[in-house]
C-alpha cells in the first residue's frame, strides 16, 4: 500500500485479528458475564461478543476459523473470549496449551450451593415442565444421596476440574476471581484482573454504581452504550425457594470438595 499505510502497520496501528492471549474458563453462572463485560471497559482489552465455544464444539474447524471469531486490535492489545464451558470439557486444557501454553486464564468461582441453584433457575426458565430443583438433586424421594450425575451439582466439584488444568498449566497463569466479591466489590476484583494481565488500572469504581432494584452493580457507560445500564434480564435472576434441609445436605456434600480446592488454589473463599 500507500507509505501512509505501510506506517501504521509498521507502528503496529494497522488492526488484525488474533487468537486469544486470555480466555475466561468458567465456571458457568458464576458470574462470567459480568467480568467479561466489566475487563472489556479497559481500552487495551478487546474480546470477542458471544460464546465461540470453539475448544469444545468447534475444534475441527481449526486455529483459522476461531481467528476469524476474533475481534479486530492493534499492537498492545489483550485479545479474550469467554466460554465457560471450557472449564469443565475434559479435551479442553490440552487444547489451549497447545495453542499457546502462555495463555492466561481466568476464572471465576461462586459458592457452589447457590452455583447449582442459579443453573437449575436457568434451565427452568426454557422449560415450562421442570421437576423441583430437590427432586433433581438427589437420588430417590430423600435428601440422603446426591446426585453427582447431575450438572449443575457436579459442576460444582471445582477441584475435579482444576485437577485437569493443573496438569498443562501452572498455577501463576491462572486467576480466580470470587463470584461473590465480583457482586460486592467488583471495583476490587476488577483490580485484581488487571494486576493480573500487566494492565494499568484503568477500570476503578468510578465506573460502577449500585442498582438497588436489580440488586447488582450497574455500568456508568460502556463501549456499546453511553448511558447507565446493568446487565440483561438472564443475570439476577430470582432463584425458588429451596428446602432448608436439601441447602444443608449439599453444603454437607461439597465442604472436603470446597476445602481441597481452597488448598489447591492457595485462596480460602469461605463458602458457608
Ligand atoms: P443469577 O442470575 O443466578 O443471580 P454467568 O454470567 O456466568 O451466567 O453468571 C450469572 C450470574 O452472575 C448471576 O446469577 C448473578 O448472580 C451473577 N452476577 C455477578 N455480577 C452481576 C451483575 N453485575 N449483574 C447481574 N448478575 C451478576
Amino acid at each position: 500500500g500507500s507509505p501512509k499505510y505501510r506506517f501504521l502497520r509498521q507502528q503496529g496501528l494497522h488492526p488484525s485479528r488474533h487468537l486469544p492471549d486470555t480466555l475466561i474458563i468458567g465456571v458457568k453462572k458464576s458470574g462470567t458475564r459480568a467480568l467479561l463485560e466489566f475487563i472489556r471497559l479497559h481500552p487495551d482489552v478487546r474480546a470477542a461478543g458471544c460464546e465461540v465455544h470453539f475448544f469444545d464444539r468447534h475444534y475441527q474447524r481449526g486455529l483459522r476459523w476461531y481467528r476469524h471469531h476474533m475481534p479486530y486490535t492493534i499492537e498492545g492489545q489483550i485479545t479474550m473470549e469467554k466460554t465457560p464451558s471450557y472449564f469443565v470439557t475434559k479435551e479442553v486444557p490440552q487444547r489451549v496449551h497447545q495453542m499457546n501454553a502462555a495463555t492466561k486464564l481466568l476464572i471465576v468461582v461462586r459458592d457452589p450451593v447457590t452455583r447449582a441453584i442459579s443453573d437449575y433457575t436457568q434451565a427452568a426458565s426454557k422449560k415450562s415442565d421442570m421437576k423441583r430443583f430437590e427432586d433433581l438433586a438427589f437420588v430417590n424421594g430423600s435428601f440422603a444421596v446426591v446426585d453427582t450425575a447431575w450438572g449443575p451439582v457436579k459442576i460444582g466439584v471445582y477441584s475435579r476440574y482444576l485437577e485437569k488444568w493443573l496438569k498443562y498449566f501452572p498455577l501463576s497463569q491462572l486467576l480466580f476471581i470470587s463470584g461473590e466479591r465480583l457482586i460486592m466489590d467488583p471495583a476490587y476484583e476488577i483490580g485484581r484482573v488487571q494486576d493480573f494481565l500487566g494492565l494499568k488500572r484503568v477500570v476503578t469504581e468510578k465506573h460502577f454504581y449500585f442498582n438497588a432494584t436489580k440488586g447488582f452493580p450497574c455500568l456508568f457507560k460502556s463501549e456499546a452504550r453511553s448511558t447507565p445500564h446493568c446487565l440483561g434480564k438472564t443475570k439476577g435472576r430470582n432463584h425458588p425457594h429451596i428446602e432448608e434441609a436439601a441447602i444443608e445436605r449439599l453444603r454437607e456434600f461439597y465442604r472436603p470438595f470446597n476445602n481441597k480446592f481452597y488448598q489447591m488454589t492457595g485462596i480460602n473463599f469461605a463458602w458457608p
